[in-house]
């Protein structure tokens, strides 16, 4: 038999509720003992009892051994889950940016309390991801994992290129259905996809970084002239996180905007689905697909966690103990880049441009750039008249830059 679990939950949004309404539906040997809300004055599903605005209702009370976070606020779930694992509590997140913020602490406070942290549900909603990389590829050479890790943005883009729906009214659909993050530019800027990266990243190769260290542009300044661009070529865009393996001892990461074939699995992952794709060295591709965001699919992940809390399970981080990874922006990237003043195109120094089109309205290129660069020039790159996504084609595979061939820029007319 399992043990019992008396939970204390903190938040009762969109996520809160959906686990609710999860575990009303099954006999599970848990008991939900407080809910720490943040406005009294809303209107609640449940008994008024059961919802307190003191934490110390939950973090004090010895007989709750269970923590559940699901609140917006990350600086503030970072003192609830801190404070939760140092009472002895084990703990379920699904907060993103406080886990991928805090990760190498969050790991040194589990040993040093003997507690668990699991979040599952943080990372792609309902898709049993963490799990995955953590157990499963332990063994295997892992190159790559990448895919749609943010529903909103993929709602958004979805709409547009399915239902020709305008940008503006997608996304007040995607905070209507309860997808969206509360500041939405986490979102659409590629934020929440990199938190979910730098998660993700941790646990299939044991590299904890910075998610400053990694480059997130994303969707906001996608336009007609990108769509239309797509189209003519049977492709769709997608935000896509990526984290590579460039050699033995060194990974990239970042998340951008990517021109997606229809032989790609992602390109029929629509509306608020996520998918995974890991390319591994014997095993080749394979892919996860799911809903990630929503109440119930990521109430479910969630339950995921506190059911394996019954059974005392908790992450080993093992790839971590023994990683000897480095983070490198030294790669190089084929990309699509809109823009209107020549001079970031000087500014990005591109390797090779393979395509060129000039016009009053409308001007790309398509070529080679550093990461570097683009990181050096991000705030150009979020200019609203710039628009930039991965291009991959056959016969540019990413990896190393294996020679600096001088920039391109001045052909340009
Ligand atoms: N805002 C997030 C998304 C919620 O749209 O994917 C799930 O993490």
């Amino acid at each position: 038999m399992s043990r019992k679990l008396t939970i204390g939950l903190f938040g009762f949004g969109v996520v809160g509720q959906g686990l609710h309404d999860i575990i009303e539906t099954k006999d599970l040997n848990l008991e939900i003992r407080k809910i720490v809300i943040k406005d009294p004055a809303k209107s609640r599903s449940l008994a008024p009892s059961l919802f307190t605005t003191d934490a110390g209702a939950v973090l004090d009370d010895p007989e709750i051994n269970t923590v559940v976070e699901l609140i917006n606020d990350a600086e503030a779930a970072y003192d609830i889950v801190t404070r939760a694992l140092r009472s002895g509590k084990n703990v379920v997140s699904a907060n993103k940016k406080m886990i991928a913020a805090h990760l190498e602490e969050l790991v040194a406070l589990q040993q040093e309390y003997n507690v668990s942290l699991l979040y599952e549900g943080a990372v792609c909603g309902s898709i049993p991801i963490i799990r995955n990389l953590e157990e499963y590829y332990d063994n295997e050479l892992l190159h790559s994992i990448s895919g749609i890790f943010n529903g909103s943005s993929n709602y958004i883009l979805s709409k547009i290129f399915n239902e020709n729906q305008s940008y503006r009214s997608a996304l007040k659909k995607a905070q209507d259905l309860g997808f969206a993050e509360t500041d939405p530019t986490l979102d659409v800027g590629g934020f929440d996809a990199k938190y979910k990266l730098t998660i993700a990243t941790g646990h299939a190769y044991g590299l904890f970084t910075d998610p400053a260290n990694i480059l997130n542009l994303g969707i906001q300044n996608f336009s007609v002239y990108d769509l239309n661009y797509a189209r003519e070529k049977n492709l769709k865009i997608k935000l896509v996180p990526t984290a590579r393996k460039i050699d033995d001892g060194t990974l990239t990461a970042y998340v951008l905007p990517k021109f997606i074939s229809s032989t790609d699995f992602l390109y029929n992952v629509e509306n608020e689905y996520n998918g995974v794709t890991v390319q591994a060295a014997f095993a080749d591709q394979q892919f996860f697909f799911g809903k990630g965001a929503g109440g119930h699919p990521t109430g479910s992940a969630v339950l995921s966690d506190i059911a394996a809390l019954r059974y005392d399970y908790r992450y080993e981080y093992k790839k971590h103990q023994s990683q000897d990874l480095r983070f490198t922006t030294d790669v190089r990237l084929q990309v699509y880049l809109r823009y209107q003043d020549r001079a970031l195109l000087e500014q990005l120094g591109f390797l090779d441009i393979t395509e060129k089109f000039y016009a009053s309205d409308f001007r790309y290129v398509i070529g080679s750039v550093r990461l570097s660069k683009l990181i050096e020039y991000q705030e150009e790159l979020r200019n609203d008249s710039v628009f930039l996504a991965e291009v991959v084609t056959a016969k540019a595979p990413l990896g190393e830059i294996a020679a600096q061939p001088e920039a391109l820029v001045e052909e340009l007319g």
